[in-house]
């Protein structure tokens, strides 16, 4: 058996081939630019998207004959496209893109805030699609008309490889992808037409919401180096790919992926009330049933050691890690790295970046190491919001992405949490995720989701964590007090 996994990301597009057993026989692995044409603004181009998953699907095409191919994406992100020429309407507005921000506002001025939550699990705000495409009817030249006249179909990054690689035949989307949108009712699994009223878009122009496992259609002869008649038979966001793939069903353990920023989720048994400052989503839907999942994101973590590395002139973060290394405390300096506000928990667009506790015996290695405790340290304010809003503490966190590699990184990580941290062996996580799921769906064993990990244990005593835990408290105030 051999899978075709797809997981285009937000700075790549990358194929994997999978076989049976787990194991990555193939890969290929094409950049994607993102253009940030204003402050606060972040676009794709979605023939580049499209293009460079035909170039990687190209070059693993010799790896085949695939008896499925299975979709992680970069989620958020909105397409429009003209169903008739396959034309966008214009640039694809990146999950990060606040180009939004003024229509959110004005709709939580109106009070529809309370009511987008309850719904979706999700905050009024613009990352996520509903608003953008409000903005793309409101900007994109003859979006309206091609909405009018039936024609324009927007989606989700995976709605859009999909589309293309059936030669149009399907336009759909999966229940996680779809629970990312704010206009998609997780209770119901169903688009909500209160939602697009209060967005003010038709739901004319969405793709159908299928389960994580549907058969979603199958590829058209032409439009890549596949032949036709592949099935496309799994498709999830990329963080819930990740969670999959680490095996993580029930409450308990939560998934880290390190990466710019930090994506935390961790699978709850039904659908709950997003908890302060974090979010409530669907993890997926398999064989008929829907999992949720309690998801988080920090904002800058992995981008605060590049950032660290430039301010310091090193070469990169794996230079500032090594001078990190190099020290055994930070000798109490703190850096709060609200580069760009704070995401989760406290969700602060104003709060900005602290570096506390300087002193003539400071120098660059703690302010190095500083600043990867501070990735930690986010980290555990996510599992701490956690444990004081679900009553249950958090045993376990799986690492992936980057900075997981770095087992000084998740040492200090397991210390600063007091709890155990699993890193996977595996860097891919979220294609073999969602590459299992496609297996699955053949009726195929699967047995390479949840592997061994490498775990660090927590070896910091107790006294010495919570001072710790402390001083970044109070420095995380200051990075949000307003004003002088
Ligand atoms: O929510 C956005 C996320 O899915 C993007 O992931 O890995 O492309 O940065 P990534």
């Amino acid at each position: 058996m051999r899978i075709l996994a797809l997981d285009q990301g937000t700075t790549n597009t990358k194929a994997l081939v999978v076989d049976g057993a787990g194991k990555i026989l193939a890969t290929a692995s094409a950049p994607c630019a993102t253009r940030y044409p204003k402050p606060g603004w972040a676009e794709q181009s979605a023939e580049d998207i499209w293009a460079t998953t035909s170039h990687v699907i190209a070059q693993v095409a010799p790896h085949g004959p695939f008896d499925a191919i299975a979709i992680a994406n970069q989620r958020e992100t909105l397409v429009t496209w003209d169903a008739e020429t396959g034309a966008p309407t214009g640039p694809a507005p990146l999950w990060q893109c606040r180009r939004s921000t003024e229509i959110c506002a004005a709709l939580a001025a109106k009070g529809h805030g309370g009511r987008v939550e309850e719904l979706t699990g999700l905050a009024l705000n613009p990352l996520f699609p509903a608003s953008k495409l409000a903005w793309v009817l409101a900007h994109h030249p003859g979006a309206q008309a091609l909405a009018a006249t039936g024609r324009l179909r927007a989606g989700t990054v995976d709605s859009w490889l999909l589309w293309n690689l059936t030669g149009g035949a399907a336009f759909a989307t999966d229940h996680s992808n779809a629970s990312r949108t704010t206009l998609f009712d997780t209770g119901t699994l169903e688009w909500s037409a209160e939602l697009a009223e209060i967005f003010g878009v038709p739901l004319s122009v969405l793709p159908e919401a299928l389960a994580s496992d549907a058969r979603f259609g199958v590829t058209a002869a032409g439009r890549t180096a596949l032949p036709a008649g592949i099935p496309i038979l799994a498709i999830m966001g990329d963080s819930h790919a990740a969670l999959y793939g680490h095996g993580l069903r029930e409450g308990g353990t939560l998934k880290v992926t390190y990466g710019t920023g930090s994506s935390m989720m961790m699978p709850v048994s039904a659908r709950a009330k997003a908890p302060r400052g974090l979010s409530a989503s669907i993890a997926w839907t398999e064989n008929g049933t829907t999992r949720h999942a309690i998801e988080a994101n920090i904002t800058v973590s992995g981008q605060a050691a590049a950032f660290a590395a430039r301010m310091m002139g090193l070469e990169d973060a794996a230079a500032l890690a090594d001078l990190a290394a190099g020290v055994e405390t930070a000798d109490g300096v703190v850096f709060v790295p609200a580069l760009a506000g704070l995401g989760a928990p406290y969700w602060d667009d104003e709060a900005r970046g602290v570096i506390s506790g300087l002193s003539l015996g400071t120098t660059p290695a703690h302010l190095a190491r500083a600043t990867f405790e501070a990735i930690a340290h986010q980290v555990a304010d996510v599992v701490d919001a956690l444990t004081r809003e679900l009553g249950t503490p958090v045993a376990e966190i799986r690492a992936d992405g980057g900075a997981s590699s770095n087992a000084w990184l998740m040492q200090l990580q397991a210390d600063i949490l007091g709890c155990p941290v699993g890193v996977s062996p595996i860097a891919e996580v979220g294609a073999l995720g969602v590459a299992a799921m496609a297996a699955r769906a053949l009726g195929e064993e699967v047995s390479w989701t949840g592997g061994p990990v490498a775990r660090h244990a927590p070896r910091l005593p107790e006294a010495d964590r919570s001072e710790q835990r402390q001083s970044w408290a109070r420095a995380v105030e200051q990075a949000r007090r307003k004003g002088p």
